[in-house]
């Protein structure tokens, strides 16, 4: 399940309008559905043959909760599909949520009870999903709207709009408030409307989601990384609250960076409590002047972290001194702080540690990383045995996690590590012995290397040796290298100067083979092998004239092809629009097969 993009202002849905038709090279306008964007949480329904086989939350997006029990127990999504003509298998997605006066009556029968009540009817709605027993979900007033799908065996419709009222012909609920726009000014005006009605809906929304309407436009629009190009997420506002600023608290991240935390004196903003906020760095202290005692302006949309917007020179006391951001890392080692610096060497605002992996707070946090549910995902390795793990010096680099075994009976002598939860750890370690490439590469936790990229870079290298070999020459500047990784989609500058900085590390070097060498990485999924052009290395060069650039390398990967921006002696071929010049030339000067636009259409079956 993906995510959507966000837009905060007219002109973002102004422009959203615009890239959608720069993309599709439209002159005329473009029909979107406004839907509200419920707050609650994503869920995702499957139906066989109209019976409900299996319900899902989001979870990281690609594995999420098994909540089939519990998701029955909503009146509002059907056990079986109503009406007729449903695909003979459907991925239903929606939002559980829980209105307004269901979640005051809950709260006021927790508070009666002498229960937590919870903070807003997001948690509340979370939390019952997640109950262990169906029965006490039964009593949650949940409710659930229809307004998306996955996986489907036929395609049922050819509009979003007529979609929707397909899975309202099916029996689920859709929002009335849905409309379809004809043209920018429209998602404007349904932003307006939707603002308007905002209050009296009797649920939380908090905002707008735009969706092209025609989804054979939706199909060529696509994705990038894990959101739609054909749909945005139109936010509210966010909500802003008074408090005062207690102390500043500074945190080292895992790449060394250090971070001025804002403690807070708590507050309500939007329903949540709030207590921390951070300050991003040490100018941004400065362009704020926020002083240790000032009353604070803060500000929280949606799940962004709170930010501090201005203080209020009013009330500031008369002895608040401007913030002296410290000049050794507060770290054990007490390094110095340095500035750290770009690519190119220019100094940027971020100020790091200087204690690299030396450092007991970045190795840490490094290690936290490595553990975390998007990176190998170890059950039982929370954040206390980590903690405590480290400070025994058993575990300060991520093999020793798969040594912890040797450690078995040192572990046993702890307080509150028995028998079984011992088992269970040393289970949950073995059972990421055998890890995706993907899983192997964000763990690293480079700089610049997130969740999607180490999913290129896998695709990409395919295997942990042919990865760790193409790094190794990255870290040595070869030129052919650094080519091969820039060629991999959406891999830039950032990307290869950072993997080139860790691997150039001897010290990381000797982390990664070490690691290396307790695992068996997997081979990463391989790109499609069965198309006219898998394998493949394409270059597009000159003016498309049937799609855009972009789309047209989307397309070709889609398909198991490497798109590269030059041509050289690995070029297979090269599609040639009007205009193609130097990159012709060389193709033709290599006797590398060229082709048209509408030749390499039919080639690939999209004519
Ligand atoms: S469509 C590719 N429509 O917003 C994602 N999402 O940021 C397609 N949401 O995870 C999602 N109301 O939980 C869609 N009318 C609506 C929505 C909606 C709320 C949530 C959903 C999703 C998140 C996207």
């Amino acid at each position: 399940m993906l995510s959507l993009d966000n837009a905060f202002s007219d002109e973002d849905a102004l422009e959203f309008d615009a890239r959608v038709r720069r993309f599709l090279k439209l002159e005329g306008e473009v029909s979107y559905t406004a839907e509200p964007k419920i707050d609650g949480l994503s869920c995702s329904i499957r139906y066989e043959k109209g019976r409900l086989v299996q319900a899902a939350t989001r979870g990281d997006g690609r594995v999420g909760e098994d909540v089939t029990a519990n998701v029955s127990t909503i009146s509002e999504i059907p056990q079986r599909l109503a009406g007729a003509h449903w695909p003979e298998v459907i991925e239903i997605r929606g939002e559980v949520y829980l209105g307004h006066a269901e979640f005051a009556a809950l709260n006021a029968a927790a508070e009666a009870a002498g229960q937590k009540t919870y903070a807003n009817p997001r948690n509340a709605a979370a939390g019952s999903l997640r109950q262990i027993d169906p029965k006490v979900t039964a009593q949650r007033p949940l409710r659930f709207f229809a307004y998306a799908w996955g996986y489907v065996s036929a395609p049922f419709a050819e509009t979003q709009w007529e979609a929707l009222e397909k899975l309202r012909s099916w029996g689920f609920k859709v929002t009335p408030q849905s409309r379809c726009v004809k043209d920018a000014d429209g998602l404007l005006a349904a932003y307006q409307a939707m603002e308007a009605e905002r209050p009296h809906l009797g649920f939380d929304i908090d905002g707008v989601v735009y969706k092209v309407d025609r989804l054979d436009w939706q199909q060529r629009l696509g994705f990038v990384s894990r959101a739609p190009r054909w749909g945005i997420a139109r936010k509210f506002p966010a909500q802003q609250a008074r408090t005062v600023l207690e102390a500043i608290d500074i945190q080292v991240g895992r790449t060394g960076a250090l971070t001025p935390v804002a403690r807070l004196t708590p507050v309500t903003v939007g329903g949540v409590v709030v207590t921390n906020a951070t300050l991003h760095n040490a100018d941004e202290i400065a362009r704020l002047d926020v002083r240790i005692g000032d009353t604070v302006i803060l500000q929280r949309a949606g799940d962004v972290i709170p930010q501090i917007l201005s203080h209020v020179p009013e009330e500031r006391p008369a002895d608040a001194t401007p913030y002296a951001f410290p000049h050794v890392c507060p770290c054990p080692l007490h390094t110095e702080v340095v500035r750290e610096t770009t690519a190119s060497g220019a100094e940027t605002v971020v100020r790091r540690c200087s204690g690299e992996f030396a450092c007991p707070f970045q190795k840490l946090a490094h290690l936290r990383h490595f553990v975390s549910r998007r990176a190998f995902d170890i059950e039982g390795l929370g954040e206390k045995q980590l903690v405590l793990f480290n400070e025994k010096g058993w575990l300060t680099s991520p093999a020793d996690i798969f040594r912890l075994h040797e450690k078995r009976d040192e572990l046993l002598e702890l307080d509150r590590f028995g028998e079984t939860s011992v088992a269970n750890l040393l289970a949950g370690i073995e059972a990421r012995r055998t890890i995706a490439l993907d899983r192997f590469i964000y763990g690293l936790g480079i700089r610049h290397i997130g969740e999607t990229t180490a999913v290129v870079m896998a695709r990409g290298y395919g295997s942990v040796d042919a990865f760790l070999a193409a790094m190794d020459k990255v870290a040595e500047r070869d030129a052919e290298a650094m080519q091969e990784l820039d060629d991999l989609d959406q891999i830039g500058g950032a990307v290869i100067e950072a993997a080139a900085a860790f691997f150039a590390e001897a010290h990381n070097r000797a982390v990664v083979q070490d690691l290396k060498a307790q695992l068996t990485v997997l081979d990463a999924e391989k790109p499609k092998t069965d198309t006219a052009v898998a394998g493949k290395t394409v270059v597009f060069t000159g003016s498309l004239e049937r799609m855009t650039r972009d789309e047209a390398k989307a397309q070709a990967e889609r398909l198991g092809a490497k798109v590269s921006g030059s041509v050289s002696k690995k070029t297979d071929l090269v599609v040639a629009g009007p205009g193609a010049g130097s990159k012709l030339k060389t193709a033709t000067e290599l006797g590398v097969q060229v082709m048209t636009e509408d030749e390499w259409l039919s080639l690939v079956g999209a004519a």
